[in-house]
């Protein structure tokens, strides 16, 4: 007898439709499952076998052969466990149920327990754009499977449940939508506890407001770190199309938690600076999204710059560019967005010192090239906006004066935001970091003198091509943040000063 169960696969983020085929006929017992499986998948054979004996039923006798269609696509991961187990109770003829409208996924316990699995939303999205009407998930993904509206849910913690359903007509309920994910732990850090600062604030304002990239250099103690981890706090609210398109990368990663639905704030990722390149990237033989991708959508924090390998910084240059990854495999390749502002922190020198106010450096001039220049030149053109962020003045740390709070800040950002969104409404993108070069003419108009002004930088600076874009979205981002439609002269002196420190410090 034959029969067959709708499930999904992925790859990278795009999932596909897979039918689990199941064949049993009367020959020397055996079970076989093929259609590229990869080891998990072979592995299912146990798992399946025990589970149906655990459930206090006979496994078929005779020759079982499970296909994984398409065949020529590689299949990896413990989700069908449950198509499979499906499909020999019905091609065994133990289940008698019309399965065309259903899909199925998940792993099983030796014992039938219904376990989670990894990228159940993208795999349940594509289930509804299949046309299914059910679909059958693992009881610890339900949270993430409950955010997907036009199509029934039912979350399982044991296939007893699915077999009391079939057999004794016992309804099953659907998953219930979460509200949000909780709170993340560090939300109470506040701009208000950064005294003075007013430059630097301003800089990561404009970096949040249109999603630029950005680079902090200072001594110690100067405040760079803190200033970063107080980002999230201002960065705009998420569109609906990011959450879903960053919770997809955190549950393919298998990062969700299980009581989290919906991602909807901005990731902030700070890997630590002896990160692989590939940890970076994204990478393995199953090749798993990277830090860039985790950070899809929200920011990627890379404290003490220079001390990120050679490789692993070269590795950021195209998908910054970009804003999505290719990792090669001989399995084939596999993209993955990873749009991303990237913030940095530096100290000028070994010591730190150099260019401080009062502290003397005592690095030679060979040392602080040689630190300095650790960090590539194409790296360094791509960071937007440059600032010099200088230790915090005696008044202003003693200073009883309250500082703006975050959320005052952040209301500025959202309405600079909503401009963009507005304006970029169905171009494929929605801030002024990511305009393609093509659209920056047209979206970026300018006064005369804002125009004076910029080819006079252009010159005196040496700028190159992309350093000039740069500037101009930038420009926009200030004259947005200022409710302007067109980029006057105060707005492009803004974005060209914060282009000077590699002059400073590099000499470019
Ligand atoms: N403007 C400020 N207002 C209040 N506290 C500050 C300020 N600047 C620095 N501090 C205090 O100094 C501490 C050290 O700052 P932080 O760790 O951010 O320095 P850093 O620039 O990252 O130094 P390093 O280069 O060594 O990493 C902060 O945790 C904070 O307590
Ligand atoms: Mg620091």
């Amino acid at each position: 007898m034959f029969s067959s169960v709708n499930s999904m696969g992925l790859m990278g983020l795009r999932a596909y439709p897979v039918q689990a085929e199941v064949d049993l006929s009367q020959s020397m017992p055996a079970f076989e499952i093929v259609g590229l499986p990869g080891a998990a998948v072979k592995e299912s054979r146990d798992r399946v076998r025990s589970a149906i004996r655990n459930c206090g039923m006979a496994f078929p006798l005779g020759k079982i052969i499970v296909n994984l269609s398409p065949a020529d696509v590689r299949k990896d991961g413990a989700l069908y466990d449950l198509p499979i187990f499906m499909g020999i109770l019905t091609a065994a003829g133990m289940l008698e149920a019309d399965l065309s409208d259903s899909a199925f996924l998940g792993e099983l316990s030796l014992s039938g327990e219904v376990r989670r699995v990894n990228g159940v939303l993208p795999l349940v999205l594509q289930a509804k754009e299949m046309g299914l009407r059910n679909v059958f998930i693992p009881e610890g993904n339900a949270a993430e499977g409950a955010v997907v509206k036009g199509i029934n849910v039912y979350p399982l913690a044991h296939v007893q449940q699915l077999l009391d359903h079939y057999f004794k007509g016992q309804p099953l309920e659907t998953a219930k939508p979460v509200p949000t994910e909780p709170a993340a732990a560090d939300s109470f850090l506040d701009f208000a506890d950064v005294k003075g600062q007013s430059g630097a604030k301003r800089a990561l304002e404009v970096a949040a407001a249109g999603g630029h990239n950005l680079l902090m250099i200072g001594s110690p103690g100067a405040g760079k770190s803190m200033l970063a981890k107080r980002i999230p706090s201002i960065l705009p609210e998420m569109t609906f199309e990011e959450s879903i398109e960053t919770t997809k990368i955190h549950s393919v990663a298998g990062l969700l938690s299980e009581q989290a639905s919906l991602i909807t704030q901005r990731p902030f990722r700070a890997p630590h600076h002896t990160i692989s390149p590939a940890g970076l990237s994204g990478g393995g033989t199953v090749p798993r999204p990277g830090e860039i991708s985790l950070a899809h959508n929200g920011v990627l924090f890379l404290d003490e710059l220079p001390e990120f390998s050679r490789d692993a910084m070269e590795v950021l240059r195209q998908p910054i560019e970009d804003g999505q990854v290719t990792i090669s495999r001989v399995s084939g390749s596999l993209t993955y967005p990873c749009s991303m502002m990237v913030v940095a922190a530096m100290n000028p020198c070994p010591c730190g010192y150099y260019g401080h106010p009062v502290r003397e450096c005592t690095c030679s001039q060979n040392a602080v090239g040689r630190y300095l220049s650790k960090v590539s030149g194409p790296l360094l053109d791509r960071l937007d906006l440059h600032i010099e962020v200088a230790p915090v003045e005696y008044e202003h740390l003693v200073s009883t004066q309250k500082e703006e709070s975050s959320a005052s800040i952040r209301q500025r950002v959202n309405a600079a935001r909503h401009l963009q969104q507005q304006r970029y409404q169905g171009l494929g993108f929605s801030c002024n970091a990511n305009l393609p070069a093509p659209a920056v003419n047209r979206f970026c108009p300018m006064d005369d003198g804002a125009t004076a002004l910029l080819s006079r930088a252009f010159d005196t600076m040496g700028l190159s091509a992309r350093a000039y874009d740069r500037i101009l979205k930038v420009s926009r981002t200030i004259a947005d943040l200022d409710s302007a439609e067109v980029i006057s002269r105060r707005h492009i002196a803004e974005a060209v000063q914060y282009r000077s420190l590699d002059r400073k410090y590099w000499n470019r």
